[in-house]
């Protein structure tokens, strides 16, 4: 297979935490030390409501660092209590996370509200981060690949391009502080079958260009074993992206490979 060179991205996820002092001085701390950092992409997904304050601290935009809503609804606007639309991020951020397992678990979502969100994301222009991955070992293959196809349903070729994939294979995500990755090996086997049935929808080129990030315990001590196998482009990272040294040395070890 000819080389391809794919820049790693580094997702932070930080769920429901920070309050707005909290988020200001992670996100201000961020940007500074990404400034140095080269050859990866950094996207900041806060809590909905210190999206904006984060963004107008930041002032012009960055091609390195770049902000992302944790959820969307699918619809333009209406009667949707409590519901934020991809209309009303837009000019906000660039990424936004879709099917997290989270949102799968606690919200009942499911493979067909993804896809209207995959959707409603790519026609603002967004880039959807579409989540996917087992719950146990047990369903690994068959579950990863319907969520895949599902979430992936009715995008074309001229719109799969802004799609990242993340794998997070659930029993891999982090618990009250305690750690518990996936091996690099596991990983890049599972991200390989998603390449394969990326390649098999779409081309062998859309495969090939299509990055595909892990996510599951990522930390500064673990996030070399997946960065430096064939295949997986970046991570997204809960719990160690809410701690600023950490993250910021996360990001380094991803874009020092
Ligand atoms: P974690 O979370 O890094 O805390 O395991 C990852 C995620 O849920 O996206």
């Amino acid at each position: 297979m000819a080389y391809v060179h794919r820049t790693p991205i580094i997702v932070a996820n930080w769920k429901m935490n920070t309050n707005l002092p909290e988020a200001m001085i992670l996100a201000g701390g961020i940007k500074d030390a990404v400034a140095d950092i080269h050859g990866v992409k950094v996207v900041i997904c806060p809590p909905a409501p210190w999206i904006y304050p984060i963004a107008d601290s930041w002032h012009r935009a960055s091609k390195q660092l770049f902000l992302g809503a944790q959820n969307i609804h699918w619809e333009k606007e209406g009667p949707f209590t409590g519901e934020i639309s991809a209309w009303m991020v837009k000019n906000l951020v660039k990424y936004v996370i879709i099917g997290h397992s989270e949102r799968r678990f606690h919200f009942r979502e499911t493979d067909e509200l993804i896809n209207d969100k995959v959707i409603a994301a790519l026609e603002v222009g967004l880039r959807p981060i579409l989540c996917v991955g087992e719950w146990s070992k047990d369903d690994a293959k068959n579950l990863m690949t319907k969520q895949l196809l599902k979430g992936l349903e009715r995008v074309g070729e001229e719109k799969i391009k802004r799609v990242v994939i993340a794998y997070e294979p659930v029993w891999a995500i982090s618990k009250g502080g305690a750690f518990r990755a996936a091996t690099g090996e596991y990983v890049a086997e599972r991200i390989n079958i998603i390449r394969e049935k990326i390649k098999e929808k779409y081309s062998r080129d859309i495969a090939d260009d299509m990055t595909i990030l892990y996510g599951g315990s990522v930390n500064r001590a673990n996030i070399e074993e997946f960065i430096s196998q064939d295949g997986i482009d970046g991570a997204l990272v809960g719990a160690a992206s809410l701690k600023l040294r950490e993250f910021v040395e996360i990001c380094r070890l991803a874009s020092s490979n």
